[in-house]
């Protein structure tokens, strides 16, 4: 187990922040404010600090401060120190300048991939937007589950990527034709290859929360009956290997060329692959749930993925964001919530509108009030 915090964090011309400092302790952070105050906005420089687009998947233009009126977001900043077992690293990111494409990233001062965040910490989310994962299309439910893959193991996200592109070159040459069998046989083992590797990790981490959510014991948040529905991510369950999953994955692509392009979309592979969730003791699918029911459904999912990598001998514990998670919940799951994130040795943020909701954390957490004003001590 590996204790990280941020143990500082500043943010410069990001959304509502023109400045703003902040000393952490390690301990668990909670926010209040009013709506539009800027917590989400926080919690969102925070999730900058690891690849990719942020909690609110935002363009890096639009992030950058903005006054009314003006066009285009600023050049912003957040940087962070991150303290690994106590050993600190100093890691920032943002625009050096206004409408750049690429966003900077710098580890103790020097200039690398944003791949490399992911060396020093990982973080699992869950924001209001997650609140329909249930009722809404399955891409909403993939991304999600592969966020909880990419915090367990991050090539993921490079996998899903490599993926990505290959798909949609594969079908413009399919749609915009004649294409060129050699470049398709290239993108499809390429599609292949990255195909086998995202529905593997898929399977592994699904396998280890189902392990993870049995094992918890009486806890007041719902155990969930995980499966994978896709047919590739099926055959990553039945234990076929990669190098089986990528020689089946090949074929069916090339044998499906006619009909995606008819189609206009690909037809099969793992960005088809769906994420189903039934509430154990219900033996009721999660859509079916109520409102309440599938925040909790979701929340557990999200403590059991930071419960794996928390006790997880080699793995780095993550750093938790659950925005505006506690008013949903009743005082007794609100007092577990905070007694888990404890248990565990995460640093959570928090985010809600007022300070009672966090009540029971006084003395083990850290309070901050966020106003137009900017941020203070609770
Ligand atoms: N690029 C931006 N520049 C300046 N202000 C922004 C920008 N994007 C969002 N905001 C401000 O941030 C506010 C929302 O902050 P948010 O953190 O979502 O609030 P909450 O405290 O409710 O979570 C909006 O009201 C808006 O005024
Ligand atoms: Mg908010």
């Amino acid at each position: 187990m590996t204790r990280t915090a941020l143990t500082h964090l500043t943010l410069t011309d990001f959304r509502s922040y023109a400045k703003a400092e902040l000393a952490l302790d390690g301990r668990p952070v909670w926010l209040s404010g009013p709506n539009g105050a800027g917590k989400t906005n926080l919690l969102e420089a925070v999730s900058f600090l690891i690849p990719g687009r942020g909690l609110r998947g935002s363009g890096l233009a639009e992030v950058g401060r903005r006054l009314p009126g003006e066009p285009v977001g600023r050049a912003w900043a957040v940087a962070a120190v991150i303290a690994v077992d106590g050993e600190e690293t100093q890691v920032g990111t943002g625009l050096t300048e206004a409408g750049a494409a690429r966003r900077t990233v710098r580890i103790e001062g020097e200039p690398v991939p944003p791949g490399r965040l992911a060396d020093h910490q990982r973080q699992v989310w869950l924001t209001p937007a997650q609140d329909r994962l249930f009722l809404e299309g399955a891409a909403d439910r993939r991304r999600f589950l592969d966020r909880l893959v990419f915090a367990a193991e991050p090539a993921h996200a490079v996998h899903v990527a490599a993926y990505e592109k290959a798909l949609r070159e594969r079908l413009k040459l399919l749609t915009e034709g004649p294409a060129d069998p050699a470049w398709l046989d290239a993108l499809e083992a390429r599609l292949a290859e990255a195909g086998a590797l995202m529905a593997a990790a898929r399977a592994r981490t699904l396998a280890a929360l189902q392990v993870e959510i049995d094992g918890r014991g009486e806890r007041p948040f719902p155990a969930a009956n995980l499966s994978l529905t896709g047919e590739w991510e099926a055959l990553a369950t039945g234990g076929a290997d990669l190098a089986e999953i990528e020689a089946r994955l090949g074929p069916a692509l090339k044998a499906g060329r006619d009909r995606d392009t008819a189609a206009g979309r690909s037809l099969t592979g793992p960005h088809r692959g769906d994420l189903m969730v039934i509430h154990a003791e219900k033996d009721r699918p999660a859509a079916e749930c109520s409102t309440g029911e599938q925040k909790a459904l979701i929340l557990n999912l999200v403590l059991a993925q930071s419960a794996r990598l928390a006790l997880a001998p080699d793995a780095p514990s993550p750093i938790l964001l659950l925005d505006e998670v506690a008013a949903h919940l009743d005082s007794g799951r609100r007092a577990a919530l905070f007694d888990e994130i404890e248990a565990l040795g995460l640093q959570a943020f928090l985010t809600g509108t007022d300070d009672h909701l966090f009540e029971a954390l006084a003395g083990r957490a850290q309070g901050l009030r966020v106003d137009a004003s900017g941020l203070a001590p609770a």
